[in-house]
């Protein structure tokens, strides 16, 4: 039996705010201590088994579900799972809250759309700019912040370390078995 309770960690926010950065450093600090986690991250959710999805409303939502559901068996396993999406609507938000139920901690990677834009990472953006992708977060598809979330990160303000300390801190009681 695993020494830890499990929760979910729910990071989102717009493309390039740094989700996957901060689950990467969050998944070593953990594995650090000795906790066993998980990591589902969209990019390679949506490589594999959810290949067959767009960036429509109703297909991002059954992006969400999808990765819901199998966090919820990871919840019931003890694991600690660390989900990375963008997670754009309110809707969608509470679709993965209601799927997975206690235990869900929602953290808002927070970073401005112009930063985001100027770091265009994947080069996305751009592509977004002349239309050659379309639906895209915050340029041709929606984005809405969020009411309530249990924590919010400053990935514009803060450096990826910070960043990841604010969500460990917050976490580690939660996983404490
Ligand atoms: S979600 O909206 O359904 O939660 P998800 O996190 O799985 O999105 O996937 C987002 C990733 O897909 C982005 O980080 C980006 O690399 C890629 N992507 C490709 N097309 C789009 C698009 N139209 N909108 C947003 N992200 C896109």
């Amino acid at each position: 039996m695993l020494n830890q309770k499990g929760i979910v960690v729910w990071l989102f926010g717009l493309s390039g705010a740094g989700k996957t950065t901060i689950a990467s450093l969050l998944k070593e600090k953990l594995e650090n201590d000795g906790f066993f986690t998980v990591s589902l991250d969209g990019d390679v959710l949506r490589a594999g088994i959810n290949n067959d999805l767009s960036f429509t409303e109703d297909d991002r939502s059954e992006n969400i579900r999808r990765a819901a559901e199998i966090a919820r068996i990871m919840l019931q396993n003890d694991i600690i799972t660390i989900c990375s999406f963008i997670t754009p609507l309110e809707k969608h938000r509470a679709l993965a809250a209601q799927i997975i139920g206690g235990h869900y901690l929602e953290v808002f990677v927070d970073c401005p759309m112009s930063v985001c834009q100027a770091r265009d990472i994947k080069g996305l953006y751009k592509k977004a700019q002349s239309s050659e992708i379309v639906n895209f977060t915050g340029i041709s598809s929606g984005f809405e912040a969020p009411s309530k979330s249990n924590l919010i990160i400053y990935t514009a303000l803060e450096s990826p370390m910070e960043s990841m300390e604010k969500v460990y801190k917050y976490i580690i009681p939660f996983v404490q078995a």
